[in-house]
């Protein structure tokens, strides 16, 4: 291996500058090249960061032998095909959330990652997370008690994707939230989504998760909303917590509150709520992407799995396989 690792970055829309900013940042890489196939969006690119070599074909990267690696940021519909060729040229890849658009992608994805002994990180940005990291010692610790139920809101107006539905967008990114947490897969999942604007392509939907230890999630996502949300509340039989992501600081709260069973008599229970204080706890505030690139370029150097392996986005992918026949069939439950 070279001293630094060659990096390419493919797509250059709204996501892949932060993927250049931070493999640009990152001492133990270089990156090579830059493709889109707009060239106005080579021109963004160029404007950035000026001599840096751009093309808008992708042939090139696959040609390049000064590419160890390569960062695909195009729409969804693209990852299988150019996950899939760079990964047979025998280069590394970091493919953005979420990797494949079926189970079946995704893992002969993965399988030709083993084969080819290669890297494949898919990009779920937030289990590298400093707030995201931290609330998931809090579950697993035990300092809720016993989980009853999240509930995620990630809502905005806008981006429309053009060639999958909100929930393969944005709830992306709460199904592999739930899945760190929770540390296993659902045994059950619904979902119900709907058009307003465009037709085919669900803009709002809903996706509730049964887990084999009871917890209940609930995630809403939506691109019509007239404001940012970026919840998520877990509600646990000790104590309660409140991660919003939009805040600067203080993101994560733990409220001390809770609802006993006292027993009255023989069959009979009286409820008594329990308030108390609620801490915010002090949390790194790295940027989650470049400790994504960071993880990615220590796999490609030493060969380790990445903290986002590519068995967890198969995972993700068929939590959303699972959610889209659930939409098709009017929300009935999918067992997974
Ligand atoms: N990890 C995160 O937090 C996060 C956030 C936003 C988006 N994303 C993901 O990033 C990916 C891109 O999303 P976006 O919003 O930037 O999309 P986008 O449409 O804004 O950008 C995609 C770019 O890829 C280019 N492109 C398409 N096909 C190409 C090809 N064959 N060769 C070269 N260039 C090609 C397009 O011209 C476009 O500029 C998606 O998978 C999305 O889910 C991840």
């Amino acid at each position: 291996m070279r001293d630094k690792i060659g990096v390419a970055i493919v797509g250059y829309g709204y996501w892949g500058p932060n993927l250049l900013r931070n493999f640009s940042e990152n001492r133990s890489c270089r990156v090579v090249l830059v493709c889109d196939r707009r060239p106005q969006r080579l021109s963004a690119a160029q404007a950035r960061h000026p001599g840096l070599p751009m093309t808008v074909q992708f042939d090139e990267i696959l040609q390049n032998p000064a590419v160890d690696a390569v960062a695909l940021a195009t729409p969804v519909s693209t990852h299988f095909l150019l996950g899939k060729r760079v990964l047979e040229s025998g280069r590394h890849v970091l493919i953005e959330k979420p990797m494949a658009m079926s189970p079946a992608q995704a893992q002969t994805l993965l399988s030709l990652s083993l084969r080819k002994r290669k890297t494949l990180l898919p990009g779920h940005t937030f289990l590298y997370s400093p707030p995201v990291r931290r609330v998931s010692k809090f579950i697993r610790g035990g300092t809720l008690g016993r989980v009853y139920t999240m509930d995620f809101s990630r809502v905005n107006l806008g981006l429309f994707q053009p060639d999958v539905n909100v929930l393969w967008d944005l709830a992306s990114h709460d199904v592999a939230i739930a899945l760190s947490w929770l540390g296993r897969l659902p045994s059950s999942v619904r979902a119900q989504a709907r058009t307003f604007v465009r037709k085919g392509i669900e803009e709002v939907g809903h996706i509730w998760m049964d887990f084999p230890n009871r917890v209940w999630v609930h995630i809403h996502s939506s691109w019509l909303a007239p404001v940012k949300l970026r919840r998520v509340s877990v509600v646990g039989s000790k104590k309660m917590l409140v991660y919003d992501d939009t805040e600067s600081v203080e993101k994560v709260k733990i409220y001390n509150e809770g609802v006993l069973k006292n027993p009255k008599s023989f069959g009979e229970f009286q409820l008594t709520y329990r308030t108390g204080d609620i801490l915010s706890p002090k949390i790194d505030a790295s940027e989650p992407l470049s400790l994504e690139v960071a993880d990615f370029l220590d796999c490609v150097r030493t060969g380790r799995k990445p903290r986002c392996s590519a068995e967890f986005g198969l995972r993700v992918v068929r939590v959303l396989d699972a959610a889209q026949r659930s939409m098709r069939k009017g929300g009935a439950p999918v067992k997974l």
